[in-house]
């Protein structure tokens, strides 16, 4: 595969605004506008997310460019995400992608959100993972095991049959009155907690899928059992109680996670995602490099969340392949893996 194309992505499908310009495979610049209109919703409010988009695309677009050093002209293709994601929030990022590469003469490229974070480990600096390699891919809507046969030829071999294990930690911490995001509050107590303060018994899920509901409701129990004894227990234990649920939430993905090693005989690892920020996450993928010799891809912070960068690579690839969009592609909710 070659990498020598320009390519500006924009990445809109949930509550940030992200714009990115790589040539071949360097990042020039990675923008992200966080949207603050959220906080105090406990989530996301999608209309408030398509308004603020619709605020931020424009000023991120120029702000990416200009870091990047780059004049429109010189690109050779917009990628932008097509899905999955909030419907409104797509909406935006698609119809100014279409129309400014309209204006421009220049091609589009539709991407798959899913298929983007696993790809971001084709970014500098490091190294793509070697062909066939798996990634759990971790994020807030999704939870899957993929076989990477080429960068575009992936398959699903596992995945979650109710929540995401990032919603799992955003639904705990909730439980606990962190705020939202929860998953990064959740890793931040749970540094100095012992994960074995407090069992979590482990869903029996046949093969390579993943269940979290029942965690959640045995956590709720636990929680609303202990609190009637002491009312003080939540905030005098939080850092146990948050190391004790992410050593479950953890558990149930390393023990899929080597059963895809086991069988598929593949041991060059990956993780992708929002999820795959956190620590003890990536800890644990460092202790299965040692002690098993697992060839581990451990994205940097900056690819692990939403973010354009991470578009703007797999807008590369099949850019490079000879793929096209367009102008007829429409932003879609439930886009297909
Ligand atoms: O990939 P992402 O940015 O957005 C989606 O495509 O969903 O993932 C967001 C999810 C949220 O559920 C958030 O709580 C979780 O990733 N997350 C974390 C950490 N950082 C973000 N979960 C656990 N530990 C973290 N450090
Ligand atoms: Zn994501």
């Amino acid at each position: 595969m070659r990498y020598n194309s320009c390519i500006l992505a924009i990445e809109s499908s949930c509550d940030d605004t992200s714009v990115a310009v790589i040539q071949g495979r360097k990042v020039l610049s990675n923008v992200v506008a966080n949207q603050a209109v959220h906080v105090g919703y406990g989530g996301v409010v999608p209309e408030l997310a398509s308004r603020a988009h619709t605020q931020n695309i424009v000023p991120t677009v120029e702000a990416a460019l200009k870091a990047a050093g780059v004049a429109p002209e010189a690109l050779d293709a917009i990628a932008y995400t097509q899905g999955p994601g909030l419907m409104g929030s797509l909406h935006v990022g698609v119809a100014f992608a279409k129309a400014w590469a309209y204006a421009l003469g220049k091609p589009t490229i539709p991407v798959h959100h899913m298929h983007a974070h696993i790809l971001a480990h084709f970014l500098e600096p490091g190294d793509p993972p070697q062909l066939p390699f798996l990634c759990l891919t971790v994020s807030g809507g999704h939870t899957q095991l993929v076989r990477v046969n080429d960068p575009m030829a992936m398959e699903v071999i596992g995945s979650t049959r109710d929540d995401a294990a990032g919603e799992a930690f955003d639904k705990m911490a909730k439980l606990m009155g962190l705020p939202y995001p929860g998953g990064p509050e959740i890793d931040r107590l749970a540094s100095d907690g012992d994960p074995n303060a407090f069992a979590f018994t482990r869903p029996k899920v046949e093969g390579l899928d993943m269940s979290f509901s029942g965690l959640k409701t045995q956590i709720l129990h636990f929680l609303q059992r202990e609190l009637q004894s002491n009312p003080g227990f939540v905030d005098e234990r939080k850092h146990d109680i948050a190391a004790s649920v992410q050593h479950a939430i953890l558990d149930i993905l390393l023990s899929k996670l080597e059963a895809a090693v086991e069988s598929t005989g593949i041991r060059e690892v990956a993780i992708a995602g929002g999820v795959s920020a956190n620590r003890g996450l990536r800890k644990a993928l460092e202790t299965r490099r040692e002690q098993l010799g697992w060839n581990v891809h451990i994205p940097p912070m900056a690819y692990c969340t939403d973010n354009a960068a991470m578009i703007a690579i797999t807008g590369a690839i099949q850019y490079e392949s000879g793929f096209r969009g367009t102008i007829a592609d429409s932003p879609n909710p439930r886009l297909p893996f």
